[in-house]
């Protein structure tokens, strides 16, 4: 079976809550626009082509219920500020409603190209994976960030699929965990042979000439080709270009931002608490103010290759 971050069911969107993995599966009902919002904002849902799948279904709840299309547009929209995917669903699907389409057949045709997209970019993708590779991939952009696969974990597992024999160095990624929580759990369901490190451990091992290529995803690909993705991903870049080590962004067309350039992008700044706390308990002293910087950019020159469903855009 493979892994789903959401179903929709009709009247009710199912969620698994992001928050709990690894320890509890718990699955959440969404009857309603504002409680999707919560869910993305909280990042009970997150990933960008999840949250754009997520928010266009949000979308279909509050326009069936019969609130203001343009309240449920605003409300889904100004979630969360970074990843290009979510503004992507929902302008889609605000032009859908005012075109008289089916709001509903569009959020599921939302859903299914994205899932079509990742297997694409995981067989173009995979063919860049040499027989053995030690992977190196940060954040979480698997099947529970997207409609199913994954984008750059998608193309873990086509190569795993493909016979590549390759093995997997799992970034834990500070503060959210979604190395050690949700890709981590991911791989070992599908038995794709990994290790996790903390974050730190990554520029050591590339020295030392254990890392063969690095894989990440994106949140915003901007025009010009700066791709905002999960803290961390610039100083992996720099420590790849350092060690002549292939470095790969994997994303869909809907992650790219056609009107933005790298400095016009919105980083998202989240709570203090998440960095100060792990699930309720305190690991700083209480009256250290912490930065918590969700997401930076990584310049084209530092980027190999981006990897879409279309084709290899190399850089
Ligand atoms: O804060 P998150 O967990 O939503 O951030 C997710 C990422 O940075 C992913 O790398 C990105 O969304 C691509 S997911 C296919």
């Amino acid at each position: 079976m493979e892994v789903k971050a959401f179903y929709w069911k009709g009247h009710v969107l199912q969620l698994l809550d992001q928050r709990e993995l690894p320890n509890k599966e718990i699955w959440l009902s969404l009857k309603d626009y504002g409680e999707v919002a919560q869910a993305i904002r909280d990042m009970a849902v997150r990933g960008a082509p999840a949250i754009g799948c997520v928010a266009a279904y949000g979308f279909v709840l509050g326009v069936k219920a019969g609130e203001n299309p343009e309240k449920v547009y605003e409300t889904l929209k100004n979630t969360r500020p970074t990843a290009y995917n979510l503004f992507w669903a929902l302008d889609r699907m605000k032009k859908a409603f005012e075109e008289g389409k089916d709001i509903e057949a569009e959020a599921k045709a939302i859903e299914e190209e994205d899932y079509k997209a990742n297997k694409s970019m995981g067989e173009i993708g995979q063919a860049l994976i040499p027989v053995g590779a030690r992977v190196l991939t940060h954040c979480n952009t698997g099947a529970l960030a997207t409609a199913g696969w994954g984008t750059a974990l998608g193309v873990i597992r086509s190569a795993h699929y493909a016979g590549k024999n390759i093995f997997v160095w799992v970034d834990e990624t500070r503060p959210y965990l979604q190395g050690s929580r949700l890709t981590a759990w991911e791989l070992l369901k599908e038995g794709i042979p990994h290790k996790l490190i903390t974050d730190s451990t990554a520029g050591f091992l590339m020295k030392k000439g254990l890392v063969d290529c690095i894989l990440v995803g994106a949140d915003r690909i901007t025009k010009d080709y700066h791709v905002a993705n999960k803290i961390g991903t610039y100083a992996l870049s720099v420590l790849a270009k350092a060690h002549g080590i292939p470095f790969y962004v994997v994303a869909p067309k809907s992650t790219f931002d056609p009107y933005t350039t790298g400095d016009g992008i919105v980083i998202e700044e989240r709570s203090e608490k998440e960095i100060k706390f792990i699930r309720g308990i305190p690991i700083a002293p209480e009256d250290s103010p912490a930065l918590h910087i969700a997401f930076d950019i990584t310049p084209p020159e530092n980027i190999t290759a981006i990897i879409t469903e279309e084709g290899i855009i190399k850089l």
